[in-house]
């Protein structure tokens, strides 16, 4: 990786920019590219004709695939109309793992189904090797009753005391819907999404590249879980008000000497590696078929879970008052 870019913002085309990138240096790419839906962007026209928006896309999936080191992963964000081409795209260069789905209910839009999720491609360079952890995210629980949602049937005496494996179907992750609660974007991702992506593909120190970095979510999501970033983006209004949230991050998404997600005050998302030493910030149910009715606590002493509500963005302190 380019030491000038490292833990920046760089404002112009992401197109120049990444041609300037050696070959294998970076560990993930997460691009999450204008959908070419008319967006009201400060300097991009987001309506380009339908082929010149698809050879443009070639160009730069070309070029993340170029820098992704061996071990890297590849992550591109869109809604499934445009996840079609750059699928067919990508398996020529990388090596499919998986379309993740994620929740994002939109309004009806007449004699089609209605569209209610966005997926992110993953992918990753080489076919062996690359870095990938396993993850885990809470037991889904009935909100008056405190019961989980999903019948474990016989199998309660083996339930996670923290919950489920990750699955390619994330519901528990929402859009950032109300307008006031964003930045002035028109399409801002939520920190935790993108933290998920990194706890499950880089290590400390490791660098996260997104050439369509908006107001900034990955590099706050990298900066948080002490990762390396480089964003690149156009807009210059959109690199300060993310040069101006990154001076006010730091690497918070951390439990005792292990790094996590949090939604408000809760952890969301974890390593399984990590489980066994997570669990002692934890008071959990000594009987295991008791986690059927009763949510594991963090332990109320635990200062890190202050410090982090001290960095929750605007709109997780409004849920949060
Ligand atoms: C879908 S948004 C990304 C939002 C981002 N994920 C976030 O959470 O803030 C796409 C961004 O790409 C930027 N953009 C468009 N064309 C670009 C280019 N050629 N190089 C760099 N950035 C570009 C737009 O200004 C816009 O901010």
């Amino acid at each position: 990786m380019i030491k000038k870019y490292l833990n920046k913002i760089i404002q112009g085309d992401c197109m120049e920019l990444l041609k300037t990138i050696p070959d294998a240096s970076v560990d993930v790419v997460f691009a999450d590219p204008p959908f070419n839906l008319k967006k009201k962007y400060k300097s991009y026209q987001d309506g380009l004709e339908f082929k010149a928006y698809l050879d443009w896309c070639k160009s730069w999936i070309t070029e993340m695939v170029r820098v992704t080191k061996p071990t890297g992963s590849i992550f591109v964000h869109n809604i499934p109309k445009w996840l079609t081409y750059y699928s067919a795209m990508l398996n020529e260069v990388a090596n499919f793992k998986h379309w993740i789905t994620w929740d994002a209910p939109s309004s009806p839009m007449g004699k089609s189904l209605q569209p209610a999720h966005y997926g992110i491609l993953f992918y990753t360079k080489s076919k062996k090797g690359n870095k990938f952890y396993e993850i885990r995210h809470p037991h889904k629980r009935d909100r008056k009753t405190g019961y989980l949602v999903k019948d474990y049937g016989g199998k309660k005496d083996g339930l996670h005391p923290f919950g489920p494996l990750v699955s390619d179907v994330w519901t528990d992750i929402h859009r950032i819907k109300h307008i006031k609660f964003r930045d002035e974007h028109p399409c801002q991702l939520p920190i935790h999404l993108l933290e998920r992506i990194i706890l499950m593909t880089t290590d400390k120190d490791d660098t996260v590249l997104d050439p369509f970095s908006g107001t900034g979510t990955t590099a706050i999501a990298a900066k948080r879980l002490n990762r390396g970033y480089v964003g690149f983006e156009l807009d210059k209004n959109y690199v300060s008000i993310s040069n101006e949230k990154l001076n006010a991050t730091t690497p918070i998404s951390r439990l005792g000497n292990n790094w996590v997600s949090f939604y408000l005050n809760s952890v969301i998302t974890i390593r399984d590696i990590d489980w066994e030493q997570l669990k002692s910030h934890y008071v959990i149910p000594k009987i295991a078929r008791d986690i059927e009715y009763k949510k594991i606590l963090l332990k109320s002493d635990d200062d890190r879970i202050d410090r982090s509500i001290h960095q929750l963005s605007t709109l997780e302190k409004s849920l949060f008052d």
